[in-house]
């Protein structure tokens, strides 16, 4: 029997940008490109398939924030996106960051489940955030998006 391991690595400067993957976190392909531009964007292969993406930016020189995370549909709830999470952890202990942040919308049930249980805590609210930033309605499990809510978590050496 072949196991097939996820292995993440930095974005080759030479391949193409993951959109399609990008794109299922975050619906704006504006909003894409103004981060990606200061951000650095990691992929994970499934042997020489690209299933999932994270991109990290600096924020200050103590926190670092996950800007997308994306796994493609068919490859989800397979424990990638955990991977994709500890690995962001890694990253950031590494580079010397006392604190991984994230952001996600009111409507997002799932997603705020799998960071919770990964040990992120709320820490603040932007309200209508996606009004503002967003051109059209986002709406997911029945529940318009409006509120950008901020999780975080403290780095620390110990997985
Ligand atoms: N409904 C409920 N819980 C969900 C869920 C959903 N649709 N998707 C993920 N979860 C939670 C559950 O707690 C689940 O645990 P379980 O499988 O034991 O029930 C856990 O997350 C799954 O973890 P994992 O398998 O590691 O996650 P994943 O590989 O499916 O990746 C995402 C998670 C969020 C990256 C993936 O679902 C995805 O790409 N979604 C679309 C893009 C997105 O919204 N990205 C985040 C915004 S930046």
């Amino acid at each position: 029997m072949t196991v097939l391991r996820l292995h993440i690595e930095p974005l080759d400067e030479k391949s193409p940008v993951p959109f399609e993957l990008l794109t299922l976190a975050d619906p704006s392909k504006k909003q894409i490109d103004a981060y990606l531009s200061d951000s650095t964007c990691f992929v994970a292969k499934l042997a020489s398939e690209t299933v999932g993406v994270i991109v990290l930016a600096k924020i200050n020189t103590t926190t670092l924030e996950i800007k997308n995370i994306a796994v493609k549909a068919s490859e989800q709830r397979k424990g990638f996106g955990k991977c994709l999470l500890r690995y962001a952890e890694k990253v950031g202990i590494t580079q010397g960051y006392k604190k991984l942040v994230i952001g996600k919308g009111n409507s997002s049930i799932g997603q705020l489940a799998l960071y919770q249980k990964e040990g992120f805590e709320i820490s603040s609210i932007e309200k209508d955030f996606f009004l503002h930033h967003y051109e059209h309605p986002i709406v997911e499990n029945g529940i318009l998006c409006k509120h950008k809510i901020i999780l975080e978590k403290a780095l620390k050496e110990s997985r």
